[in-house]
């Protein structure tokens, strides 16, 4: 058995935006936060991701980064970092946060000053001449539109997978990775305990940056296939690994869209040259194809358990602030709110990896209503709505698309009880409360024994005290049943089940054991619709 704190630990996601605001300027910031510790540490969790907290226009609500060392002044100083770091540390916990190093902002003083073709910072950046009146090439931002902008000042176009706003760095360049390295060493000396690298599988593009191929003659092309793990990537990351990340004892999670069970042994592991997790991608797919679907459970079983058994430590995750609710997709809000977000979390938290919980996640938090596009924040989600708008579809139609997609579902502000804003804030919030607030809120389920809440508690409490959850084997049991995700975990003697029926029918299950933890009371012999129960198989303690 391998210990190590990172693999022991319970994390937590916090989105600054949408936590806790302490001042009343309708954004949530860092004393908010740090206000916010107890409940945190009542929940069971030791280690917090903060998603970006640095300076920027937020075009990308914090993705774009015009200084990676100075806070964002709507959510507080550097002073304020550092008292959330040593109150965090004070109590045993450990703060991860975001490297968002394949781009910056157009803000950042190096793409300003990359703009003049003479400076050698120029070659920072992916610049190129247009073709023919047009973009260097046909590749689509993965937020819609071209992935090029032509700058005036320059004549030349500069590459932006995200964002208008977040030109990608070109990473072949030597000095700039060095200027990289020198700003993370910079605040793995003031102590944060490591990072989520965001997008880090596009920091390599398809050397020439060719067209793709384009039967349909569309104006632009999903380019994935020429910026999302690309050979090569590797060789940066391994860089990365060794002139920073592998002289400290730190935390690393990659965000891995495109990288596959049978790359990630190449990705992480043990070697100072590789990441401690990947978030992988492929079960997230498993909710966006079908919105009427509320789960394919085959398909997730397959894809969970093929990642459980490849080798590798694994970050578990069924929420971020990418992506619509968990529970609004594969669960049921309607008649079975509490039993399927209870069940949905024992599946995944108690798997082989470090289980992450989404602020909000941990109160069953829903998807909202939008009622106009003006309710929308995010870049992505506006970008779309003008492209549509000017492919002629009514505002009905983007709404009824976006309604249940939008990043904004899980951006919402955090529901810490039923006052005015949900607690959140005293003044009005930057993204609209999702108006259930005053029947989902933390206070209200701090006083249930059998909320979602002490139910997340109990899960973070079975892991600390039972090393099989975090070291045992996983097996998938029950492959065929079409209603009951189930597995074991093994460690020497002892055996333990998780058993989930992810349906809104009773099931029949025949496994049994002395019960550890379960979402309904007592022990039937049926499961009920959404029941979940972590048993004994074998085994003493
Ligand atoms: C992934 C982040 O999670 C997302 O929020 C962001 O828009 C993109 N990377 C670009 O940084």
């Amino acid at each position: 058995m391998n210990h190590t704190w990172w693999k022991e630990a319970v994390a937590y996601q916090i989105y600054p935006r949408s936590f806790q605001d302490s001042n009343g300027d309708g954004m949530g910031d860092l004393p908010g936060v740090l206000s916010r510790l107890d409940h945190l540490q009542s929940l069971g969790v030791n280690v917090v991701w903060l998603c970006p907290m640095y300076k920027s226009p937020q075009d990308d609500n914090g993705y774009d980064i015009s200084d990676y060392q100075d806070i964002h002044a709507e959510f507080g100083t550097m002073e304020d970092f550092d008292r959330l770091l040593g109150a965090m540390h004070e109590r045993g916990m450990k703060l991860i946060v975001d490297l968002v190093i394949n781009h910056t902002s157009d803000e950042h003083r190096w793409f300003i000053e990359s703009r003049d073709p003479a400076n050698p910072k120029h070659d920072w950046y992916i610049w190129r001449d247009g073709k023919a009146g047009r973009e260097p090439n046909n590749w689509e931002s993965i937020f819609g539109g071209s992935a090029w902008k032509l700058d005036e000042q320059s004549g030349q176009y500069f590459l932006h997978l995200f964002s208008t706003r977040q030109p990608d760095l070109n990473w072949e360049n030597l000095e700039m990775r060095g200027e990289v390295y020198k700003m993370i060493r910079w605040w793995l000396d003031k102590g944060v305990d490591g990072f989520r690298i965001d997008a880090i599988s596009h920091m390599k593009k398809e050397p020439g940056l060719p067209d793709l191929p384009n039967p349909q003659g569309k104006p632009y092309v999903p380019s994935f296939p020429f910026h999302m793990n690309v050979p090569g990537v590797l060789d940066y990351l391994r860089e990365i690994c060794r002139e920073t990340f592998a002289h400290y004892d730190v935390m690393t999670v990659g965000e891995a869209n495109g990288v596959s069970s049978e790359d990630a042994n190449e990705w992480i592991g043990d070697s100072p040259e590789k990441l401690n997790m990947l978030f992988q991608f492929e079960h997230l797919g498993l909710w966006n194809t079908d919105p009427t679907k509320r789960i394919e459970l085959a398909k997730l079983k397959e894809v969970l358990t093929r990642w459980q058994k490849c080798g590798v430590w694994n970050a578990l995750y069924v929420e971020n602030h990418d992506i619509p609710r968990v529970i609004s997709k594969w669960g049921d809000t309607g008649n079975f709110w509490r039993e399927s977000a209870t069940s949905i979390a024992a599946l995944y938290f108690l798997m082989r990896g470090t289980p992450f919980i989404y602020q909000g996640q941990e109160i069953g938090m829903t998807n909202t209503e939008f009622t106009a596009l003006q309710d929308f924040n995010d870049v992505s989600a506006k970008n779309f709505f003008r492209a549509k708008r000017a492919e002629d579809w009514s505002d009905e139609r983007i709404l009824a698309e976006l309604g249940p997609t939008s990043r904004d579902n899980a951006r919402t502000p955090m529901q810490w009880d039923s006052s005015p804003q949900a607690g959140f804030t005293s003044g009005k919030p930057w993204l609209k409360v999702n108006p259930n607030f005053s029947r989902i809120n933390v206070a209200a389920q701090e006083k249930n024994p059998r909320s979602i809440l002490n139910f997340y508690r109990a899960l973070a409490r079975l892991r600390r005290e039972n090393p099989v959850f975090v070291h045992g084997e996983y097996e998938l049991l029950l492959a065929d049943h079409a209603q009951v995700f189930a597995y074991e975990r093994r460690l020497g003697e002892e055996r333990v089940a998780v058993v989930c029926n992810l349906s809104g029918a009773e099931a029949e299950v025949p496994l049994t054991g002395e019960l550890l933890l379960g979402n309904y009371e007592g022990d039937t012999a049926k499961y009920w619709p959404y029941e979940c129960r972590v048993i004994r198989l074998s085994g003493a303690p």
